[in-house]
């Protein structure tokens, strides 16, 4: 799967207006993390984990979309915690918004040591990728079905992230776009 496109034509027979809820596109998946994908420490690079991150959120965008998504933002990558060589990682990615054509995706990354049977969470980041019709050209994604009280309050969230980055790209100001959780208040 490319990064910038991650699949097309994902015929379901649902319309772009029938509503799809949380889990219908959640994705989780689990990677060991090989010694080709660290440094000399034994330490994950940044970049591997941030792939992984992009695939997740790029199937649970297009399993919501069913049509062709590209990533056009990712806010909140902060690595507080190393990952290992040999640490299995686990990659939990689900919607937490949709505008129109744009969808935002809560990341996040657990990390297992199984010798010492112990769990971290490494860190959470959000995706904004957008779903691309026949041309090219972003298109209308269906609603997301929000029921819990937690997906409401992350919806709720994720409209304001939104709107901030609406402004922001409305003011046009192409080198300094930051939208980070701790702005939401
Ligand atoms: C993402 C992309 C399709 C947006 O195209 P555009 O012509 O700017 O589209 P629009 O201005 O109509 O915006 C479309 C939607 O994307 C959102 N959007 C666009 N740029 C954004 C950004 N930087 N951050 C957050 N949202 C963004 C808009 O808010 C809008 O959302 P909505 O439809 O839900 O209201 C275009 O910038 C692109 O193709 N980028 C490259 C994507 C790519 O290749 N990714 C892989 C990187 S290697």
């Amino acid at each position: 799967m490319s990064n910038s496109e991650k699949g097309i034509n994902g015929d379901s027979g649902r319309s772009n207006t029938e509503g799809r809820a949380v889990e219908h596109s959640a994705v989780t998946m689990t990677e060991l993390i090989l010694p080709h994908q660290a440094n000399r420490l034994g330490n994950a690079h940044g970049g591997e984990i941030m792939k992984i991150m992009d695939t997740a959120a790029g199937v649970a965008a297009l399993r919501h979309a069913h049509t062709a998504v590209v990533t056009a933002r990712v806010d909140g990558i902060n690595f507080y915690h190393p990952i290992k060589v040999g640490d299995f990682i686990t990659v939990n990615a689900f919607l937490t918004f949709v505008g129109h054509s744009s969808m935002e995706v809560q990341v996040e990354v657990i990390t297992e040591d199984i010798i010492a049977e112990k769990t971290t969470h490494a860190l959470t980041a959000y995706f904004i990728l957008v779903a691309l019709n026949e041309q090219g050209k972003p298109t209308k994604v269906p609603p997301l079905i929000v029921s819990s009280e937690k997906e409401k309050e992350l919806w709720e969230k994720g409209r304001r992230r939104y709107e901030m980055c609406r402004r922001e790209l409305m003011a046009g100001d192409d080198n300094y776009r930051v939208c980070r959780e701790e702005k939401v208040v």
